[in-house]
């Protein structure tokens, strides 16, 4: 892809927290990583593997409320076939949360084992929480903590006094989620990454993201557009015709009688986003 995607990241920032992480991970018994279950690849961050080393690992794939069902099934296969514990949830309205402590406690037994064998039944077990920006940390650990309103203190570095949370007697999470940052170099992640909306939308200008995202649903989903915006088109017909067909069925026009396409981008995003359109997955454990 040739445009340039115009997205704000830090690198002092990203050495700061993986440095902060890798200090944290010495204090826990597992990590637990948060993505969002309609693009688990570019949700994840590539290094993780690499910061983790060889704690016990948990993936939360969150906002399944938003995710196609079966692909979220699918990738749950995928990552417990790599060993990682998985948990799916929908944050908001609470769905999955309660498997969340029974999989941490089978992911741990050994070490609970252990624990019961020295006399020390009742120690809790450690986690960190990690993920993206936006992915639903916050959210994730108020639920599970049962407590409600403030949002943990999401930015690296900072909450240096209360540091844990206590869930129950034996599990503490560690108060502020560690952020980690997504393959932003690569397009396609930047892409998926603001069509869901984990990004600003300044990434790239409002209609190229739409025409874009109109392309990708016309390949994937022809069915959900047509029946949404009433498109009629050859299957490889471009995101931009796309766009104003769609403007034109929705009578979007200019005073010149020319279709408002940006009127139509944001549309597009916002019923894409609040999942007017359907709940899709974007990416297959087969395709990556
Ligand atoms: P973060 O700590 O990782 O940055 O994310 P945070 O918990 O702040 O969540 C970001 C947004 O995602 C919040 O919405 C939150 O409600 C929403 N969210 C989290 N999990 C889920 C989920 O499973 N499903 C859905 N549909 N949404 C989820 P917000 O718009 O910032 O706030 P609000 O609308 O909840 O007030």
């Amino acid at each position: 892809m040739e445009e340039n995607l115009n997205i704000q990241w830090y690198p002092g920032h990203m050495t700061k927290t993986r440095r902060m992480m890798e200090d944290q991970l010495k204090l826990v018994d597992a990590v637990c990583e948060i993505l969002d279950a309609r693009i688990p690849v570019s949700s994840r961050n590539p290094d993780i593997d690499a910061i983790c080393g060889s704690k016990p690992r948990m993936v939360i794939l969150n906002r399944i409320d938003m995710a196609d069902p079966a692909q979220t099934k699918a990738w749950a296969q995928h990552f417990r076939a790599q060993g990682l514990a998985v948990v799916q949830t929908d944050c908001k309205s609470r769905k999955g949360i309660s498997d969340f402590v029974p999989a941490l406690r089978k992911l741990l037994a050994e070490k609970l084992r252990r624990y019961a064998e020295k006399g020390q039944a009742g120690r809790p077990l450690k986690l960190m929480i990690v993920g993206i920006p936006n992915v639903g940390k916050s959210t994730f650990i108020n639920q599970v903590a049962g407590r409600k309103g403030a949002k943990a203190e999401n930015r690296p570095g900072v909450t240096r006094g209360k540091q844990w949370v206590t869930v129950d007697q034996g599990l503490l999470l560690l108060d502020t989620p560690g952020i980690l940052w997504p393959k932003f170099d690569d397009p396609e992640v930047g892409l998926r990454l603001a069509w869901t909306g984990a990004v600003k939308d300044d990434i790239l200008d409002i209609e190229t993201l739409a025409m874009k995202l109109m392309e990708m649903l016309w390949q994937r989903y022809p069915e959900a557009v047509t029946a949404r915006y009433k498109v009629e088109a050859a299957p490889d017909e471009a995101g931009w015709a796309l766009l104003q067909q769609a403007g034109r069925k929705r009578g979007f026009l200019l005073s010149g009688g020319e279709i408002d396409t940006e009127r139509m981008a944001r549309v597009l995003l916002e019923e894409y986003r609040s999942c007017k359109l359907g709940r899709f997955t974007l990416e297959t454990p087969e395709s990556n």
